[in-house]
């Protein structure tokens, strides 16, 4: 089974409307032509209009950082799965680490998202992964498999094939203290083992795995050569052409 692999930029609270377009033009051109690994970025909701459009026709997706799990009413500030795909996302990360643990997002909040996101047919990225702390107490695997369970309850067997995991230890995101390949490729292989379980082969083998934190145009090719690192969820180095390009082509 070959997983297609899935390089998403996560733009995060950053850059102005003009800065968005301009990166999303000098990807347009720099990404032309490469077919073999799926693209994305995710600007900031307010710019995934203008960005979308910039990017039609393009090789290049887009998705939104967060979602509401409502499809329309009195939910001030919130932004609905309906009105995303209406300016032309993709995809959706839910669960990421900033909502986890600024936000206070919990797995059951990521689980009715993940559920809303799916039933639009749109892809949901669902973040997993485990503090500093969890990591030097041994948790790790026991962390990831509740926020694994209680992220996609209920999620029926072919949905959950749709969806893209995102393993991000959060010790590594924006840190520049990135995972090395063996951590990455051992939790990864956890997680597709957990898939496994609650569903069956067929379906682990086809979700898609990502590896966030701290990923940039130098230790990206190493990762993404593990067997169960189906692509990367960038950050910092997906604010500016070059390094996510290089990112790109390490894929
Ligand atoms: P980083 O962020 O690449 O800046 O570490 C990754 C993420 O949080 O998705």
């Amino acid at each position: 089974m070959t997983r297609r692999l899935l390089i998403a930029g996560n733009w995060k609270m950053n850059l102005s409307l003009a800065a968005s377009l301009e990166l999303a033009e000098g990807l347009k051109k720099a990404a032309a032509g490469i077919n073999n690994v799926d693209i994305a970025v995710c600007p900031p909701s307010v710019y995934v209009q203008p960005v979308a459009a910039a990017l039609k026709g393009s090789n290049i997706g887009v998705g939104a950082q967060n979602v509401y799990f409502e499809k329309e009413g009195a939910f001030t500030g919130e932004i609905s799965v309906g009105m995303l795909k209406d300016v032309g996302c993709q995809y959706v990360i839910l669960g990421h680490s900033e909502r986890r643990h600024i936000l206070g997002e919990s797995s059951e909040i990521v689980n009715v998202k993940t559920h809303a996101v799916l039933a639009a047919g749109l892809i949901p990225i669902v973040c997993v992964g485990e503090l500093l702390k969890e990591r030097e107490a041994g948790t790790t695997e026991l962390v990831i498999r509740k926020q694994f369970d209680g992220s996609f309850s209920g999620v029926a067997a072919d949905d959950m094939k749709k969806c893209v995991i995102a393993y991000e230890p959060v010790w590594a995101i924006g840190t520049g203290k990135v995972a090395t390949p063996e951590q990455a490729e051992e939790v990864h292989a956890a997680i597709r083992k957990m898939i496994e379980k609650n569903y069956n082969k067929e379906v682990a083998e086809s979700v898609r795995i990502q590896y966030g934190g701290s990923v940039n145009d130098k230790n990206a090719k190493e990762i993404l050569a593990k067997p169960n690192v189906d692509g990367a969820l960038v950050g910092g180095a997906s604010l500016k052409v070059d390094p996510f390009l290089g990112i790109i082509k390490s894929a």
